[in-house]
């Protein structure tokens, strides 16, 4: 039932009972008034029969009596008179006096003494029925000076009460009929014509042609409404998944297609010199890279970086630019030069001896030197002039991307106010109190807070977040909304968990899994019926890849006939080697696969093979598919692309993951055999589990992980946050309006 139409039946009910209440008072009234003027009419027709009537009583003339009577009754309502003596016997009446009413029957409701007594006699009056029909009679006392002659009674006809009463109820009825009608057409054009008012006031504010601040909180959720439809639709065009195209069609159509800035330490291509001089590009292990490249090549705009490979400044314009990737070009790559001074303090020193172990639980101690602080400020506000000059408006969208910008956000937002910074970490948020031995918490905190979005990989990382804003910041933390206010500034804090392009790229230049199998074989020369492990990772502290080679070794302790049989390969790109930390854990790692190897030899077999070195993504691509298990051990992991780069290249739905339960993607990658990468006798009997699955079970599990990442994939990540800005900046124009229009109200008065 409809608001209107429901108003229009309470109307209706309303208005019934109000007829009916106003149908029982006139009714009664009508009657009261009815008898009330019998009585009057009784008594003054014997009053002015009087005269007549005492001499005929006196002189006992009953004929004459009668004949006075029959005057009495010439009114048309009064139906017969009749003489009654005081002891109740008939003296006369007139012809149409019903006998049912005998002067006897009447005498016995006067009260004998009554009649005795001149003085105190009462009249009576009431209304009795006879013959079906409703009389009103009234009994009147009759005397002639002090001697009492008897009563008179006369009878009335009621039948015209009961027509006045008929004549009100039609009346009344009449009246509701046209009450009824006429409220419901009221109500219904009541609210057409304020439906009508409405509507047209919404269009005029939706259509920008008036500011209503009343109408602020409808208009954000018309607005969001839309948008939410319009993304529906966009998902029911392409069966519900981002694609790079759908990616790009939000960019253009949603933001208008504006130049997308995106600011990251590490470049997407590094252009070097080999030893022979040759010019080559690389492509950077990490994860970082592997997700936000696709998302460039599909919206294209510009991507702001340390410009890092030995020929990087030949490779680039005069203003440091350089279109990527080779032969495709589809987005520009900004390079900003650092001096060795600035990146020692900036990348090795604060970045990663300071922030990266304070953020990772993997037993490393955090080192925070003031020098190093300082150059991780100026470098900061090096990337954030960049980024500037890099836009082409004044409210550009930017992503700054990773805990080396901590501070950019604020300092963008203190150069151009009005952007849209969406600030990415990728790493793990540590809790409150472990945040705390920061000693430039504040400083850490305020700068990310110039973040319009700031997004972690989990709930429980933003939840950290919260807490340490919480314990550091004067500031106001709303939990339910996941919002921060500081300065009278509101940062969005969301969980965009990262993942990696879909449908995988891996090009017409990757082999099948057969042909990969075939030529790491003849590669490592392994036997047709080797089992083959793999580990692919930045030679980092924090990815347990001792751990690791300890599970490798406990396997083949508890399974001797893998010895010669199964091989684990790990890839490790050396990473950060001018700090300590990592040249210790290289010498460590060294060190332990020697030893495995040398515990396992036998004739030219290496239970470990240990490639040390950068590999391309064609190398890691031929060692995720020709492999029968993959491990990624990490200690304490953001997210791990690792995990669903080995996933994707799986195409041949074979193989088995195994994952630690302290990287995000073991939220994600439900299917693979979770472990606990410091429970080397779980873990190795996982990868023992693994060697043994039959690949019925290999197949069902790395298809739901494949349906999984098909689903989430980079280009819903981006899209995401991309959305979840375009309604930010929307709603900061809306804003932005109303406060100009309220500013230039309180002007007017
Ligand atoms: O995991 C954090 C991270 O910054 C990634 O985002 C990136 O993939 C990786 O570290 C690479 O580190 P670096 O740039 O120091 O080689």
């Amino acid at each position: 039932m409809t608001r209107r139409l429901k108003i229009a039946v309470v109307v209706v009910l309303g208005l019934a009972a109000l007829t009916a209440v106003a149908y029982a008072v006139v009714t009664r009234t009508t009657r009261s008034w009815a008898e009330r003027d019998l009585e009057l009419r009784a008594q003054l027709a014997v009053t002015s029969a009087r005269r007549g009537l005492s001499r005929a009583w006196r002189a006992d003339d009953r004929e004459a009596l009668a004949d006075v009577l029959a005057d009495v009754t010439r009114d048309i309502r009064i139906m017969g008179a009749a003489a009654c003596s005081p002891t109740g016997s008939s003296v006369a009446t007139t012809e149409s006096y019903p006998p049912s009413l005998p002067c006897s029957r009447l005498a016995s409701r006067i009260p004998r003494s009554a009649l005795g007594d001149a003085t105190s006699l009462e009249p009576l009056h009431e209304t009795t029925d006879i013959h079906g029909g409703s009389v009103h009679l009234s009994a009147l006392p009759f005397r002639d000076g002090s001697s009492m002659l008897g009563f008179v009674v006369l009878v009335h006809d009621l039948s015209f009460v009961a027509r006045r009463e008929t004549a009100a109820r039609t009346l009344l009825l009449a009246a509701f009929v046209v009450l009824a009608i006429a409220g419901a057409f009221l109500t219904w054009l009541a609210g057409r014509m304020a439906r009508r008012d409405w509507t047209r006031e919404l269009r005029r504010v939706l259509a920008g042609e008036e500011d209503r601040p009343e109408y602020a909180p409808l208009l954000r959720d018309v607005r969001e409404l839309v948008s939410r439809m319009v993304v529906e639709s966009d998902a029911d065009a392409t069966g519900g998944r981002w694609t790079p195209e759908r990616l790009r069609a939000v960019m253009h159509q949603r933001m208008h297609g504006e130049r997308l800035i995106v600011l990251a330490n590490r470049e997407p291509y590094v252009h070097q010199r080999d030893a022979s001089g040759a010019l080559t590009v690389l492509h950077p292990a990490s994860g970082l890279v592997t997700a936000l490249e696709p998302v460039m090549r599909a919206c294209s705009g510009v991507w702001v970086a340390h410009g890092s490979g030995s020929a990087d400044r030949e490779t680039t314009d005069t203003s440091n630019r350089v279109r990527v990737p080779p032969g495709e070009e589809s987005f520009l790559l900004r390079r900003v030069w650092l001096g060795e001074e600035q990146e020692q303090g900036y990348y090795y020193g604060f970045a990663n001896e300071g922030l990266w172990p304070l953020c990772h639980l993997a037993h490393t101690r955090p080192t925070f030197r003031s020098d190093d602080w300082q150059h991780y400020r100026a470098v900061n506000r090096r990337f954030a002039e960049a980024v500037a000059e890099e836009s082409d408006c004044d409210d550009p969208i930017v992503l700054v991307q990773d805990y080396h910008f901590a501070l950019v956000p604020r300092m963008l937002r203190e150069i151009l106010p009005r952007a849209t910074i969406l600030s990415f970490w990728h790493i793990p948020w540590p809790n409150a109190e472990r945040f705390g031995i920061c000693p430039f918490r504040e400083e850490i905190l305020e700068g990310l807070l110039g973040s319009s979005i700031l997004g972690f990989h989990t709930r429980q990382h933003c939840g950290n977040f919260l807490d340490s804003v919480d314990a550091y910041l004067e500031s106001r933390v709303n939990r339910a909304e996941q919002t921060v206010v500081q300065h009278a500034r509101e940062t969005l804090v969301r969980p965009y968990p990262i993942s990696i392009e879909w449908p995988p790229r891996l090009g017409p230049a990757v082999p099948s899994p057969t042909e990969c199998r075939a030529r790491v074989l003849d590669e490592l020369r392994l036997p047709a019926d080797a089992l083959i492990g793999v580990g692919v990772d930045r030679l980092d502290y924090t990815k347990g890849i001792e751990e690791r080679l300890l599970a490798v070794e406990r396997l083949l302790e508890r399974e001797p006939p893998l010895v010669g049989r199964f091989t684990f390969v790990q890839l490790a790109a050396p990473s950060r080697t001018r700090i300590s930390r990592y040249r210790e854990l290289d010498e460590r790692v060294e060190a332990l696969v020697t030893r495995i190897n040398e515990r396992f030899a036998s004739g030219t077999y290496r239970a470990v093979v240990y490639l040390r070195e950068h590999h391309e993504p064609d190398t890691v691509q031929r060692y995720y598919r020709a492999a029968d298990v993959c491990y990624v051990s990490s200690l304490h992991d953001g997210m791990n692309l690792v995990a669903k780069e080995f996933v994707a290249a799986r195409d041949d739905e074979r193989g088995v993951l195994v994952l630690s339960h302290f990287t995000g993607a073991a939220r994600e990658l439900t299917e693979a055999l979770i472990v606990n990468p410091y429970d080397i006798e779980e873990a190795s009997g996982a990868l023992s589990l693994a060697l043994r699955m039959p690949s019925s079970e290999q197949a069902l599990r790395i298809r739901a992980m494949r349906e999984l990442l098909a689903e989430l994939n980079v280009y819903r990540w981006a899209g995401r946050m991309l959305l979840d800005a375009e309604r930010l900046r929307r709603r900061e124009r809306l804003t932005g309006r109303i406060s100009t229009s309220w500013q230039a109200l309180a002007v007017e008065r």
